[in-house]
């Protein structure tokens, strides 16, 4: 589900444009934003320290591939005129010493990044007029430079996203030391290039760093954010995490707000009194996820309208199922069909099944599904009926997969008939067997398809590449809160950077 620059921030920020990506309108204070919030992430402190340790990779791979403008100029000098260019400036062995940051509230994030080590390679072209007669040479040279960089990134609510400005951008440099290779030229001419690269290197590294850093987010942002996007996109049904409000920082955490509206069928769903407030979430786990129920309602709905919700069993699988033990006896007719070649169960809700969520009862799930049993090859099914369940609901996830634990609070059969009897209507007792069926056999059945398939769905958009620690769900009233901790995985850096920047 859905939630930076130079060092740490890098991620950081680029989680955060993520998270705070896409937004048509924001409204320019959170509090009249609220109701029209879906879904919120709160990233803290202790959250942005861990994407921070990581973003030291993303800056040392980024800069491997930065390649600088040629620069031209000329000096008169005692002796005539100096005519020079730098070409072929390249950036090697870029390291960086130690990274931090803080959060400032209300304005931004504050990062420094402290002796970033790198060389900078390339080839100086120079030609002097002078009595001497015209000369024109080239020459390679080096430098070494040692540099602090800082960078203040303000995020705000920019054109369809949560934009990071991040000129307020500066290096210190502690040392920055050229050497000219096979230079046999005077010491005057090694003078005036030694402050000549100096003066230009400085320049230009200051001015490529600051804009490559913008690069590097803004990639790594769209990256996050299409990731984000896509882990709640599935075939027809899409969503919009687009922003609601400007991100709002405060000095443990950052947090954003998204509509989670779900989009299907040339139809949104509207949310305009939801009931977010900040204090329903606390500060003390690195991650938080606010999801209303009128998130999951609409989700709900159109995978009901898409067809999702039916689920077929027959043939050994569906007379495994039904070796479950009943108190109730288990009618004549099912037990002769069970016996034929390929009995078949097909099972389909018939209306969008509806949520409330509470802190007493978890997830309620309101929801009434039509059944038949058909026996043999004809197409008359043996049985057909109708129950409605209302079943409490309670999700958790671990080992890379999501479990959903039902306890069913009110079932009942509403119609049974047997079609190829004249469409006979069956008596209490077999009435009775059918509803602990749907209770006992049906419910964990569902229940455990869909654990399978919503696990399937998180994990092929990577889901779980992420290292999720100790993730807690908790059903509050009409929303859940899902917090846990994370380590980012090396590996999903390697393989962004591999894809992206190569
Ligand atoms: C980069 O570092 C390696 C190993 O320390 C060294 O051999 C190489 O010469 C360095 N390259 C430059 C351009 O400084
Ligand atoms: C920077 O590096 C130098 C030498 O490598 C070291 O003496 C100094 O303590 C470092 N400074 C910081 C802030 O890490
Ligand atoms: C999609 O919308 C169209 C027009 O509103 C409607 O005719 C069609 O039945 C809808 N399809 C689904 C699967 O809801
Ligand atoms: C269940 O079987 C019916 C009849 O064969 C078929 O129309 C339907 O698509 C099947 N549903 C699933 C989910 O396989
Ligand atoms: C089935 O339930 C009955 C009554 O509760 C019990 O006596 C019996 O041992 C159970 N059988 C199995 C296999 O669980
Ligand atoms: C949802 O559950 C709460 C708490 O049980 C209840 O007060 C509320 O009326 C329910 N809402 C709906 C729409 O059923």
């Amino acid at each position: 589900m859905p939630c930076d620059v130079f060092p740490p921030r890098l991620l950081l920020l680029l989680f955060l444009s993520a998270v705070f990506g896409a937004s048509r309108g924001c409204l320019p204070d959170p509090a009249s934003a609220y109701r029209f919030t879906g879904t919120v992430c709160r990233l803290t402190y202790p959250a942005a320290v861990v994407l921070n340790e990581k973003t030291t990779k993303v800056i040392e791979a980024a800069f491997q591939h930065a390649r600088y403008p040629s620069m031209k100029g000329e000096k008169s000098v005692l002796i005539g005129k100096v005519l020079y260019g730098l070409d072929n400036l390249e950036i090697h062995n870029l390291s960086i010493g130690r990274s931090e940051f803080e959060l400032h509230p209300g304005k931004g994030i504050g990062m420094e990044i402290s002796n970033v080590s790198a060389s900078f390679s390339g080839t100086i072209q120079y030609g002097y007029t002078s009595w001497l007669g015209d000369v024109s040479q080239s020459v390679d040279f080096e430098i070494e430079s040692q540099t602090d960089l800082g960078i203040n990134p303000k995020l705000y609510c920019g054109k369809g996203q949560v934009a990071a400005d991040t000129s307020d951008c500066y290096l210190n440099f502690h040392k920055l030391s050229l050497h000219l290779h096979g230079n046999k030229e005077p010491n005057w001419l090694k003078k005036l290039f030694t402050d000549f690269v100096t003066f230009t290197v400085k320049m230009v590294i200051k001015g490529q760093i600051c804009k490559e850093i913008n690069k590097v987010a803004n990639i790594l942002a769209d990256f996050i954010q299409e990731t984000a996007e896509h882990v709640l996109t599935d075939g027809n049904i899409r969503m919009d995490i687009g922003v609601t409000a400007a991100p709002v920082i405060t000095a443990n955490y950052i947090e954003s707000y998204h509509k989670g509206l779900t989009k299907y069928n040339n139809t949104v769903a509207v949310i305009d009194d939801s009931v977010f407030h900040p204090s329903q979430l606390t500060e003390n786990r690195m991650l938080y996820f606010w999801v209303s129920d009128q998130v999951f309602g609409p989700m709900i709905k159109a995978a009901h309208q898409d067809g999702r919700f039916q689920l077929n069993m027959s043939g050994a699988e569906l007379t495994e199922l039904f070796k479950t033990n009943l108190t109730s006896a288990m009618p004549e007719f099912i037990r002769k069909c069970l016996e034929t070649a390929s009995p078949e169960l097909r099972v389909w809700s018939v209306h969008p099944p509806f949520i409330n969520t509470s802190s007493d009862w978890g997830t309620s799930v309101f929801a009434t599904a039509s059944g038949q049993l058909h026996c043999g090859s004809e197409d008359t099914p043996t049985l057909t009926f109708v129950t409605d369940v209302v079943v409490d609901v309670t999700a958790s996830y671990a080992d890379k997969k999501l479990f959903l634990r039902g306890k069913p609070s009110d079932i009942s059969v509403t119609e049974a008939m047997l079609p190829s009897q004249n469409h006979r209507l069956i008596d209490e007792t077999q009435t009775e067997f059918i509803r602990e069926a749907v209770e006992k056999i049906g419910i964990p059945k569902v229940l455990s398809v869909l654990e399978v398939v919503i696990t399937r769905l998180l994990n092929r958009q990577g889901v779980d590449l992420f290292d999720i620690v100790n993730p807690v769900v908790t059903p509050r009233d009409g929303y859940v809160v899902i917090e846990m901790d994370f380590g980012f995985p090396h590996h999903l850096l390697v393989d962004f950077l591999r894809k992206t920047l190569q």
